[in-house]
């Protein structure tokens, strides 16, 4: 399997040198190849090209059998115009590659419980939900633009949304739907927006498809607030790009720490992103401090999803549940009585226990 690797920005780097370790210990305990290829985007990709998404990136990564990246982004690029930031370039990749879903695990890794800033009744229910977040349309990619008025300044990003788009989306949230517990929650905004009331139209339709499927529509405002209510009602939580982005930070804070979080943005094509939710950390990184479990385990849903290799994600997933097990934890997620290790110890230990 080919990989492009895109390190990014911040803690980027740090936390894949720990994902590629354990990879290598899937490759030597189960007799498959990996081959890694670097490539630039995000910050990195504008200091050294001026571009946040070079040509040459794009076409490695469609060459590729999978995407893994770290995080993009710092202070450091901030004052950049919008479409010179690190994050046109994670944008630019994500239309580039046509990943449409971006599936955003918040499960509660039982070691971590107390972590939660939920209330243990409130946990009683368990907590394990799939985010699937539309990843290439809405606000995100709608016309964008600034104009002048007589008293100011009038901008506008428009949230467009096709049937087509609304379509494909509903389909592959049904059927993650299907190998899990069978609900789909639709969250929008229908009561005012009109991409919205398309989208209860469409997925709708769709739905007809899936009667073994239960449907709950809800209003995003309505869904922020349930997830810390109630966060046991959820199955699947389907939604649109810009919805998706804020409840899927929501749903894995419950879990106890966004750095234990990862995602896998699939599409059409058979090369999907594969990425932990966290963000680039720039205050922490270097450091030897960053949790490069969400990394980690991001290997393992490029494992699941990207190639069909369920035994080496579940060794995966062991791996790193062993590993909470037996104690040890980064201090994002430090508990009293726990072993605080660094990112690159904490890589070690998940790769030894892979390899076993
Ligand atoms: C995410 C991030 C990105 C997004 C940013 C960095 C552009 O927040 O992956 O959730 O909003 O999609
Ligand atoms: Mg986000």
């Amino acid at each position: 399997m080919k990989i492009a690797v895109i390190k990014g920005d911040g803690i980027g780097p740090e936390v894949i040198n720990q994902a590629i370790k354990v990879l290598d210990a899937v490759s030597g305990r189960f007799k498959c190849s990996f081959e890694y290829q670097e490539v630039l985007m995000g910050g990195r990709a504008i200091d050294e090209t001026g571009v946040p998404l070079p040509t040459e990136t794009i076409d490695i990564c469609k060459k590729s059998d999978a995407v893994l990246l770290g995080a993009v982004g710092g202070p450091k690029w901030d004052s950049l115009a919008g479409n010179l930031r690190p994050e046109a370039g994670l944008l630019g990749i994500r239309k580039a590659l046509d990943v449409f879903a971006n599936l955003r695990p918040a499960m509660l890794f039982q070691q971590l419980r107390s972590a939660s800033a939920l209330k243990d009744e409130v946990l009683a229910e368990g907590l394990d939900i799939m985010v699937v977040r539309e990843l290439t349309g809405g606000a995100y990619f709608g016309e964008k633009k600034r104009v002048r008025i007589e008293n100011g300044i009038k901008a506008w990003d428009m949230m467009v949304y096709t049937s087509y788009e609304i379509e494909r989306i509903t389909r592959k949230a049904f059927e993650v739907a299907r190998k899990r517990k069978n609900k789909v929650t639709i969250v929008d905004k229908a009561n005012v927006l009109e991409s919205s009331r398309l989208w209860r139209e469409v997925t709708g339709e769709v739905s007809k498809d899936y009667a073994d499927v239960e449907v709950v529509y809800m209003y995003v405002d309505n869904a922020a607030m349930q997830l810390v209510r109630n966060p046991g009602q959820f199955d699947v939580i389907l939604t649109e790009n810009l919805f998706g982005d804020i409840l899927s930070d929501e749903a894995s804070m419950l879990t106890g720490s966004l750095g234990m979080i990862p995602s896998a943005s699939i599409g059409v094509s058979r090369v999907g992103i594969f990425e932990p939710i966290h963000g680039s950390a720039p205050d922490i990184a270097g450091k030897d401090v960053a949790n490069p479990l969400a990394a980690i385990l991001s290997c393992g849903m490029m494992l699941k999803y990207g190639f069909n290799m369920e035994n080496e994600a579940n060794a995966v997933v062991e791996a790193v549940n062993n590993v909470l097990d037996n104690g040890y934890r980064t201090i994002d997620i430090m508990q009293p009585g726990m072993t605080a290790v660094g990112t690159e110890k904490m890589g070690s230990l998940v790769a030894e226990r892979v390899q076993t």
